[in-house]
């Protein structure tokens, strides 16, 4: 059985302050339930996440790595930093940074290999764009995302990794894709990776939807068959709503 997940993406909002003023009033709140939950966080408030999140079993995670270990790469951050600082999860080609700062699947495929060699479980994000789904191409868009970012990743890897669908013209609209929509992106994106690797790598791996996940339609999204969970920008930046996405 797959287990529900539930991660925030802080993006680039929260100082340290703001970030252990966050985590103080989450766990008051927090129970732990089957559902796992992770905070992804800019890296430089993870070492303070690290020790405020210790012993509550919320997991922690950053929002990009680089793919090389070591080496002359000015202003980069690396697998084995990130493990040092107790980091178990990382956000790997986010629409952002594939259209902000142009990163392709190539490099998304180089990213995720060097998770897994430091132990750090990617959440690897695809999706389409507004006008690539009004020309009727988000399938083809997001199987070729798939099967490049994948390139070379074996099954038992690969079972390893959260795919979190995120349409980039639903990412902090108040747009979101409906639940139908949603869960046929995600069946479609279950039956890729069931013709990449197998069908039972595919049934065992986590799907996210993302985009405008809240309090008020996180329900609908996770009754859905296979959507396992969701990415979380906007609204998990507030503890208590956060709190009540990981009950929903
Ligand atoms: P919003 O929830 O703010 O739409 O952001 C979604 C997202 O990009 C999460 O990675």
């Amino acid at each position: 059985m797959r287990r529900p997940f539930i991660a925030a993406n802080w993006k680039m909002n929260k100082n340290i302050g703001e970030a252990k003023a966050f985590v103080r009033e989450f766990l008051r709140h927090y129970e732990k339930s089957g559902v796992e939950t992770a905070i992804c966080a800019p890296f430089l408030q993870l070492q303070a996440l690290q020790e405020a999140l210790s012993g509550s079993g919320v997991k922690l995670g950053a929002q990009n790595l680089y793919h090389e270990d070591k080496g002359a790469f000015t202003g980069e951050i690396s697998g084995p930093m990130l493990k040092e600082l107790g980091v178990d999860y990382c956000i790997i080609g986010h629409s952002e940074r594939r259209t902000l700062l142009g990163e392709d699947d190539e490099l998304i495929n180089r990213k995720l290999k060097a998770a897994f060699r430091n132990g750090i479980l990617p959440i690897l994000c695809v999706g389409e764009s507004l006008a690539e789904r009004e020309e009727g191409r988000e399938y083809v868009v997001v199987s070729g995302q798939l099967r490049k970012d994948l390139y070379e990743i074996p099954a038992e890897q690969a079972v390893q990794i959260t795919v979190a669908y995120e349409p980039l013209w639903a990412i902090g609209t108040g747009r979101t894709a409906t639940p139908d929509q949603a869960q046929d992106m995600c069946a479609y994106i279950r039956s890729a990776l069931a013709e990449l690797y197998d069908w039972k790598t595919a049934s065992e791996m986590c799907i996210q939807y993302g985009g405008s996940v809240k309090p008020g339609n996180i329900g609908e999204i996770m009754d859905m068959p296979d959507i396992d969970g969701a990415l979380v920008g906007g609204a998990g930046l507030d503890p208590l709503s956060l709190i009540e996405i990981i009950n929903f």
